[in-house]
């Protein structure tokens, strides 16, 4: 087995042969997002597939690859696809991208994510600032032996989202008036949407939103010490006692709609990350 240290040492070899600027910020586009990607100006793209240890992405809506440039003059790595638990990966793999950037030297990271609504004042289409996370997918990206150098043993995550930059986003919604919530992100392995008693499950327990990533990237990045910002879209609502269908092509068309509110959102975020 080839230690985390040396792929996340090829795998930013590889990115830094075609791009060569230290990004102040990554971008993690989630489903239906991954249109972000065109705000970045002087892009230089990089197939997942030319970065060694990348897995190649195949969840409908990922583009899988990392566009390098800059967003309103500063520069950005966009990643247009992630690693799910659900299509095998395990939680080491799917938090790669983080380590990534973290070797370009980024400190920030900002997350994006479709998730389902189970706050019973959430609409389709708002968005959520993450600000506390529950792990129901039973798998974290630390577990193994540490490596000291990328981070501690036992990481603390009684603030994992940056209460600064998580002001930034809060004051961009009200600039641009449109509803930012704020709310708890409940992980799940997926690929099965939620049961009427899992959705009940989840917003029993605390949940605000409910989805199937992030929270191994989150994990990852608040062990290499990042300053970290999640937004999801609501996408769908999960209210267990009148549960619409949920299909994967709504949750993509709600999502891309969301993408301005978004992008307004990390263009104010990278500018004072
Ligand atoms: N559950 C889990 N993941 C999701 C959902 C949901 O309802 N909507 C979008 N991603």
């Amino acid at each position: 087995m080839i230690h985390l240290a040396e792929q996340i040492e090829a795998a930013v070899a590889a990115v830094r042969r075609h791009w060569k600027e230290r990004p102040v910020a990554g971008i993690i586009l989630g489903t239906g997002l991954g249109g972000f990607a065109r705000h970045i100006e002087r892009a230089t793209h990089v197939n997942y597939g030319d970065i060694p240890n990348f897995p190649a992405t195949t969840a409908a809506g990922h583009a899988g690859r990392l566009v390098c440039g800059t967003l309103d003059g500063r520069p950005v790595v966009a990643f247009q696809g992630r690693f799910h638990l659900y299509e095998g990966w395990s939680a080491e793999q799917a938090s790669l991208p983080v380590r990534l950037l973290r070797g370009l030297d980024a400190e920030t990271l900002i997350v994006s994510n479709a998730a389902g609504g189970l706050n019973p004042q959430y609409r389709v289409g708002d968005l959520m600032l993450i600000d506390d996370h529950i792990n129901l997918m039973f798998a974290n990206p630390l577990i193994g032996v540490n490596d000291d150098l990328l981070g501690p043993r036992f990481p603390d995550m009684c603030a994992p989202y940056d209460r600064q930059l998580q002001d930034v986003a809060l004051q961009t919604a009200l600039d641009h008036k449109f509803a930012l919530h704020r709310g708890v992100y409940v992980s799940m392995l997926g690929p099965t949407y939620e049961t009427r008693a899992e959705y009940r499950m989840c917003r029993t327990l605390g949940g605000d939103a409910v989805g199937m990533s992030t929270v191994p990237e989150v994990v990852a990045a608040v062990h290499a010490g990042m300053r970290i910002v999640g937004v999801s879209t609501i996408t769908n609502v999960g209210t267990p006692d009148a549960l619409d269908e949920t299909d994967h092509d709504a949750v993509q068309t709600v999502a891309a709609t969301a993408g301005e509110k978004l992008a307004a959102i990390v263009r104010a975020v990278v500018a004072a990350a």
